[in-house]
């Protein structure tokens, strides 16, 4: 017989999670004014909400953790992460920031301004956020076949090089300051870039003038993709292919909550000493001296060890594999979610899942208010909602895709509650046609309004 897979480590802590009551749940959904950041912690059951800085660290992390020094300058702990990202990533120079959009703050301080294009394959929704609060505009360059669900295609996450090229041809260089490459593509569904495009993107920037930046939140789930599904990866080692995968671009955004499995960190990596000392004035300003930016010794300790851990292949066939159970569970009863499955989610189509509620009632969210309702299981709207409005038209913008995210956060859910995920959505998706009306905006902010939006039933 062959083995089956099973997890590559197993549980020494644990911590209680609570089930609750239906009519407990209607009461506290409508008291977060049906969004589900509003809710607290202890009202969901499994929280599907972010894979971002919800995983459980190892024993090693842990440990590390004791061994942080707090110094304010020039740190062990510095020195630990330096060298883990330069050993990990090639990039020789970094600047430690709390979090990936501090990264992104700080970076496009350096290099984005009024009137600039940044062309990328569908931006984070922080990325896009950084940018056009610079009064600058994101060009989305993916691939169509990312927006077509049902579509077996094996690197959604790629960009189009002619619609990149468009872009090049059309404006001039001095407006056009970087190409985001975000690995892997969270908003077109967690979706892999390939090594090929990777290149592709990087000669062809490269010959314009333009620097190519990775957006590297899930790098390591990028690679792992790579290795599985770009036949000339086969043999070759994760840690190779992150180090090939960075070769080609000139500096990176790190969101380390993600595959650096910390709770909390992030970090831009430079090529050049150039960009990186401009970009450190900013740092000193918005997070801290340029040795600990933001993070605490003892984070960066934890960071360092979680780039070694994030970047093993066997972790990573245990964290891919149980997205892709709890997405064949799904599939297998006729859920409509995306496919192929992403790294780090499954993204459910909203629109195929309710195509009897018009847009404007906001069909993502109401899915994810019914999976909640259902099971305490809380996902995210990827929709018109955090889509927002256009900057200047202040219209709704409606994506292509609506969707609602069910993230898995790192070695924290076993499979059971996989199992008991898909059991809640197979049970609304059986009822759907009863889910009539959605929700209409009461109040919202004027940029990222999907983190503070309080919303009413039609
Ligand atoms: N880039 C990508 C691709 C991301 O997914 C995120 C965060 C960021 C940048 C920003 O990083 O949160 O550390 O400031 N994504 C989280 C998510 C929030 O739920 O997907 P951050």
């Amino acid at each position: 017989m062959e083995l089956p897979f099973a997890e590559s480590y197993k549980i020494k802590m644990v911590e209680p999670i609570q089930r609750s009551h239906r009519h407990e749940r209607e009461q506290w959904i409508k008291e977060a004014h049906y969004n589900l950041f509003n809710l607290r912690s202890d009202q969901v059951f499994v929280d599907l909400l972010t894979d971002s800085g919800t995983g459980a660290m190892s024993d090693r992390q842990w440990s590390e953790m004791m061994l942080g020094d707090e110094s304010y300058a020039g740190a062990s702990s510095y020195y630990k992460m330096k060298n883990a990202i330069a050993d990990i990533t090639g990039f020789e120079f970094f600047l430690p920031t709390h979090q990936g959009r501090a990264a992104e703050n700080v970076l496009f301080s350096a290099m984005v301004k009024e009137g600039d294009l940044v062309p990328g394959n569908s931006h984070f929704d922080t990325t896009k956020g950084h940018i056009e609060f610079r009064k600058a505009t994101a060009v989305d360059c993916t691939i169509d076949e990312a927006f077509d669900t049902t579509l077996d295609h094996p690197f959604k996450g790629n960009i189009d090089l002619e619609k990149l090229e468009n872009v090049f041809k059309k404006y001039p260089v001095e407006k056009i300051p970087m190409v985001i490459i975000t690995i892997t593509c969270n908003t077109s569904g967690g979706q892999p870039v390939s090594m090929q495009n990777i290149r592709e993107v990087s000669a062809l920037s490269h010959r314009y003038g333009v620097k190519v930046v990775f957006d590297s939140a899930r790098f390591a789930e990028n690679a792992y993709f790579i290795k599985k599904r770009e036949p000339a990866y086969a043999e070759i080692s994760i840690r190779k292919i992150v180090r090939e995968m960075f070769s080609y671009g000139d500096a990176m955004t790190m969101s380390s909550k993600k595959d650096a499995i910390v709770n909390m960190g992030g970090f831009i990596g430079f090529r050049e000493e150039e960009l990186f000392q401009k970009a450190s004035v900013f740092n000193i300003m918005f997070e801290g001296f340029i040795t600990y930016g933001g993070m605490s010794g003892r984070d960066m300790n934890a960071l360092a060890q979680g780039l070694y851990e994030g970047t093993e292949f066997d972790y990573l066939e245990t964290r891919i594999s149980q997205v892709a159970y709890l997405g064949k569970l799904l599939k297998d009863a006729g859920v409509p979610v995306q496919y192929p499955f992403g790294g780090h989610a499954i993204f459910v189509d909203a629109k195929r899942f309710l195509p009897h509620l018009p847009k404007e009632q906001y069909i993502a969210q109401s899915l994810a208010v019914e999976l909640y309702l259902e099971g305490g299981v809380r996902g995210v709207e990827i929709g018109t909602i955090m889509a927002d409005r256009d900057p200047v038209t202040r219209e709704n913008r409606y994506p292509n895709l609506e969707m609602v995210r069910l993230a898995i956060p790192r070695r924290t859910y076993t499979n059971n509650h996989m199992a008991y995920v898909a059991a809640s959505l197979i049970n609304v998706w059986e009822r759907r046609s009863e889910i009539r009306t959605g929700f209409r905006i009461v109040k919202e902010a004027p940029i990222l309004r999907h983190f503070t939006v309080g919303l009413e039933k039609i």
